[in-house]
């Protein structure tokens, strides 16, 4: 190719020699033959149940431990799994009744349990230093004293979350109340949770993950041109790649989660179909809203009312990625088969009392700059990397704060313990912070304004970038509540 001055204007940096300011997000490509879309049916993903129950708790036994799936059909997959499964079982919880996890580590490597969306006391919160060596038990206690919501369970081992995330460290725990019970919202088998990640497998069908030492046992870290993020090539959703899945046409309850690492998705359905938002990290929102496409970050949920009613049996419904293109931009395809009575009429036109946010409650306002550090080829908040001994901002107990959050680059970010409003998102809240959210996702050079209450208990917590590459290569703080 002849290299016109316009020619090297329009070539990516590193073809022309340069570091790149900040690290993109990379893909790391299969080196298997890529399964066929839509052949394998949507695995549904089994129920925990527990071990025991008393007047105020239910007790679940999981073990962490290596195990082989088959993912990619032909081949086999060595895993890490809670109970031996990629995502790991659902957990129902009811809100004001206590579950208590009581996991065993079978891994070679320590690992760290967390609740992601828990209000949960902060020796169970799953510190990146509370580590469960190989070989221990540790019980974790979660006391549901919040709104029903999409939560999920994932590893949070200091250095390592993304390489043990990706292995398979994964699953829902979904908490329900009487508020959303009462509303007539599709329910039993017409009602999924679907986890979405992306993958990329050996020639062998093991993953590959660019650790520098893949027994994840001695040194941390991955190939340096991946630390701006790890994408796969294959997009698994409940942990089969690009499923089908056979409905009724009648109205569904989706619950998306994006367990992927580093990659963001913008759903869409094809032919178009609309997305009734009903809820998000936080639980319910106040009222439905309508969304074409839905975008969605690492660790984001969205509970979405599907409508498949007025489609003709055999009508193929594909859900893309239309942020991505190739592989990557297919994400599962749905099938209707059959009819049955829409039981589910209408959708409640609101869905929860939840009053708009007030930032006269904030008593005051603290900032946060997330950046790439060049110099030390870091991930940093307010120009540190994560320091376990720092103490970065100490809310009090029932005080409402903002934070305000800015970026260099596009960061999920995330805080343990709360739920926030979001007051501004570079200009107004953006079509997808509606209700109560954990994590947000901002795009290169944006401010959000959030509004933060600190409540349910006193101790240390942390927040971080929830592309776990950025989380591991150090854009983690500490938070104390006080
Ligand atoms: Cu889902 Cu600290 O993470
Ligand atoms: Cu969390
Ligand atoms: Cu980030």
């Amino acid at each position: 190719m002849k290299l016109t001055r316009r020619s090297v204007l329009l070539l990516p940096l590193a073809q022309v020699g340069c570091t790149p300011r900040r690290p993109e997000a990379r893909l790391l490509p299969s080196r298997i033959s890529l399964p066929r879309p839509f052949e394998t049916e949507l695995p549904i993903i089994p129920v925990l149940q527990p071990s025991g129950a008393d007047a105020t708790t239910d007790f679940y036994d999981l073990a962490v431990r290596p195990a082989r799936a088959t993912i990619v059909p032909g081949t086999t997959t060595e895993i890490w799994g809670y109970n031996g499964i990629f995502p790991g079982p659902v957990i129902h919880a009811q809100r004001g009744r206590r579950v208590t996890m009581r996991l065993r580590n079978a891994l070679p490597v320590p690992v760290v349990n967390h609740l992601h969306g828990g209000r949960t006391p902060p020796e169970s919160d799953g510190y990146p230093m509370d580590f469960v060596m190989p070989g221990a038990v540790r019980e974790y206690v979660y006391p549901n004293e919040q709104r029903a919501a999409t939560l999920w369970y994932h590893d949070h081992r200091m250095d390592f979350t993304g390489a043990q995330v990706w292995r398979g460290l994964a699953g829902f725990y979904i908490l329900h109340d009487d508020e959303e019970k009462r509303l007539p919202l599709p329910a039993g088998q017409k009602e999924i949770a679907l986890a979405i990640c992306d993958r990329s497998f050996d020639a062998d069908g093991s993953l590959e993950y660019p650790s520098l030492d893949p027994s994840l046992k001695g040194k941390p870290g991955i190939a340096h041109e991946y630390m701006g993020g790890v994408l796969g090539d294959v997009i698994l959703v409940n942990g089969a790649p690009w499923p089908r899945l056979d409905v009724a046409n009648t109205k569904y309850r989706l619950r998306f989660l994006n367990a992927s690492n580093a990659r963001r998705y913008e759903l869409a359905f094809d032919p178009a179909l609309p997305f009734t938002q009903i809820g998000g990290d936080g639980g319910l929102l106040a009222a439905p809203i309508s969304h074409r496409t839905l975008r969605i970050a690492p660790a984001e949920r969205f509970d979405a009312i599907v409508d498949f009613t007025r489609l003709g049996f055999g009508t193929e419904i594909t859900l893309l990625n239309r942020a991505a293109t190739g592989h990557a931009g297919q994400v599962m395809r749905f099938r209707v088969t059959r009819g049955e009575r829409d039981d589910a009429a209408a959708i409640p036109a609101k869905l929860s009392a939840l009053a708009p946010p007030d930032p006269a409650e904030a008593i005051l306002t603290r900032t946060f700059d997330f950046s790439y550090k060049r110099a030390t080829g870091t991930w940093t908040i307010n120009g540190k990397p994560f320091d376990p001994s720092r103490m970065d901002a100490q809310p009090k107990l029932d005080t409402t704060e903002i934070w305000q959050l800015r970026t260099d680059f596009s960061h999920p970010l995330h805080l343990h313990l709360v739920h926030f409003r979001v007051l501004s998102h570079s200009g107004r809240p953006g079509p997808w912070d509606a209700g109560y959210k954990d994590t947000i996702d901002l795009a290169p050079g944006e401010v959000a304004n959030i509004l933060v209450r600190f409540t349910g208990y006193r101790g240390r917590y942390v927040f971080h970038c929830h592309n776990l590459e950025h989380e591991d290569m150090a854009m983690m703080a500490n938070f104390e509540v006080v």
